[in-house]
């Protein structure tokens, strides 16, 4: 995963809401596509800003070497987003990529526990995506987090990708009424002891994360956690996304999220 980046001049192909104030953008970017693995990344120059203005990081959500198209679910959360959602097909749009260390990939035997909040289940898609592909006898299943069953994204897509749908929503209009964990947690105590061969990926924000990180070390089982960091250059050499990491000798140390991460194991994380 330390390949140089690609940086390439991808098209439009399609740009449709997706719900919840998010959009699917598909690129055609065939090097990149052919390059992508889940939990890693693409910094995206959007066309409307003026040339001085920083590249944008967001998730690779979908990718196929075959028709060498690349899928990007992101909200539109302030100006270089909001430049975005006026992007048609065949415009061009500047992209490096992919960036990043992913998720690495679980024993087919193991379960794969995903947890998602908001657009955080792009790269989890992804993943689902691929694990999906091969022979497994471990389930996947999904627990995805939202205000209400309007804000949980990407349900049919992971449906139909044969993922176990386990999901909570703040006022109960799908699945268990309160945080992401409430399923998880219902989850693991059926599990048992067995929990402790399942491997969880979770990306969403950083109280989420944090109480997935103790959930791992309390119960034993391994989870790899992808942080959202605001970037400047992407690509580790401004420290612009400086995280504390901890060694597994204990030492303490500054990572970059863009350069080290932004997938870090549990367990690792100095959560500020
Ligand atoms: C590795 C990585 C993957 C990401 N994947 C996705 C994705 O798949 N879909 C998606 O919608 N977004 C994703 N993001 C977040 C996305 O990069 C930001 O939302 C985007 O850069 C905001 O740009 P803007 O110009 O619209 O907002 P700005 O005008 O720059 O900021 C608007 C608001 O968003 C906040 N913000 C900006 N960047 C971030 C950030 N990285 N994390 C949290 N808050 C932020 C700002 O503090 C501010 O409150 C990812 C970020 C990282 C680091
Ligand atoms: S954004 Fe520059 S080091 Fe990560």
């Amino acid at each position: 995963m330390s390949d140089a980046p690609l940086r390439t001049d991808s098209t439009v192909l399609s740009h449709r809401p997706a719900g919840a104030g998010c959009r699917m953008l598909v690129l055609r970017a065939p090097e990149i596509a052919a390059a992508a693995a889940p939990g890693r990344f693409v910094h995206l120059r959007v066309p409307a800003l003026e040339a001085s203005a920083l590249r944008r990081p967001f998730s690779i959500c979908d990718a196929d070497p075959a028709t060498g198209s690349l899928s990007i679910l992101y909200k539109e959360v302030g100006r270089g987003t909001a430049a975005m959602a006026a992007l048609a097909p065949g415009d061009r749009v500047d992209l490096m990529g992919p960036l990043g260390r992913g998720f690495p990939l679980p024993p087919p035997d193991a379960d794969v526990l995903l947890v998602g909040g908001g657009y955080g289940v792009a790269p989890l898609h992804f993943l689902a995506k691929v694990l999906s592909s091969t022979p497994r006898t471990g389930r996947i299943v999904l627990f995805a987090g939202g205000r209400t069953a309007a804000d949980l994204l990407l349900l049919g897509g992971f449906r139909a990708l044969g993922v176990e749908i386990r999901p909570a929503t703040d006022d109960g209009s799908l699945g268990d009424r309160g945080l992401v964990t409430a399923p998880l947690d219902a989850f693991l105590e059926d599990a048992g002891p067995a929990a402790r061969r399942a491997v969880l990926f979770a990306c969403g924000p950083f109280p989420m994360l944090r109480a997935l990180d103790e959930r791992a070390a309390a119960r034993g089982f391994a989870a790899w956690l992808s942080l959202d960091r605001r970037m400047a250059c992407g690509v580790g050499a401004c420290c612009g996304c400086a995280q504390k990491v901890r060694d597994p000798d204990g030492a303490v140390r500054v990572a970059t999220v863009c350069g080290d991460g932004p997938v870090f194991p549990a367990g690792s994380v100095v959560w500020d």
